[in-house]
């Protein structure tokens, strides 16, 4: 599927009001991303966030990590507003996360339900790496091949997600040790295929089945659902990893 970050960015925007209402697996998935971080070490000189969004992860990091400089990135100007609320130091980056320089080189890059949208994952992380010192961590959170596996089997469109083995090689090759992989499930089950879509629009997901949604297209798409499909069910299926750089 053809990334168009203009897109994402409008999507994510008009989402945020009612994102943390609605995001409650990406929540789980910040929590795990900060209680295994904080196993390897609880403070850091510079950290770095990218998609800092509404600030889900910023808010436990604050929490639970020690740091001397934040800096969070998002595509999205408005999530400057939510992470200086909860870190007012924050330096706030706006614009494509393969494209920022971090001011200084930092000792931790987090980022939680963000690198799924990356196109090309190789080269993101190349690009990522840049901003990292020697023997710094990246903490991340994303999805594996079964995340919303329904939407994938009713419409054909899903992001290329890639599962442990395609993410444990691709972070070797870019001169990584893996410290620490986990994958779950998370199963959703909505009332009706209508409270489905409206939570993938409160989570800014909608644009991964259609660009524009007409009464007719949501029609279709209701029905669709419910002839394919028993239960009315949305299939996460994050992945957590945490990797020190050693090249
Ligand atoms: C699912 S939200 C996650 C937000 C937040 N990290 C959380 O834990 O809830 C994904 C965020 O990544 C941002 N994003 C997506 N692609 C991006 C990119 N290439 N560069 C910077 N931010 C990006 C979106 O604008 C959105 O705020």
């Amino acid at each position: 599927m053809y990334i168009d970050n203009k897109f994402i960015k409008k999507q994510f925007e008009k989402s945020m009001k009612d994102y943390d209402k609605n995001a409650t697996v990406q929540d789980l998935m910040a929590s795990k991303l900060v209680i295994e971080l904080s196993k390897i070490s609880t403070a850091f000189d510079n950290i770095l966030e990218l998609g800092s969004g509404t600030g889900l992860l910023t808010k436990r990091i604050a929490k639970n990590i020690k740091f001397n400089n934040y800096y969070a990135n998002d595509l999205v100007e408005k999530s400057k507003l939510y992470v200086q609320k909860l870190v007012p130091s924050a330096n706030f980056i706006c614009g494509n996360a393969l494209k920022i320089k971090s001011p200084r080189k930092v000792d931790l890059i987090v980022s939680n339900a963000m690198f799924q949208w990356f196109e090309n994952l190789e080269k993101a992380i190349d690009l990522i790496k840049l901003n990292m010192t020697k023997d710094s961590i990246l903490a991340f959170s994303t999805f594996g091949p079964d995340n919303f596996k329904e939407l994938k089997e009713l419409t054909g469109l899903t992001l290329k997600y890639r599962s442990e083995d395609d993410l444990r090689t691709i972070l070797t090759n870019a001169g990584f040790e893996i410290l620490y992989m986990e994958s779950f499930y998370e199963e959703l089950v909505f009332k009706t295929p209508l409270e489905l879509l409206a939570h993938m629009k409160h989570t800014g997901v909608n644009s991964l089945s259609e660009k524009t949604w007409t009464v007719k297209k949501v029609k279709d798409f209701c029905d669709n659902f419910s002839k394919k499909f028993q239960k009315t069910q949305l299939t996460y299926s994050p992945i957590i990893l945490i990797a020190r750089k050693i090249k």
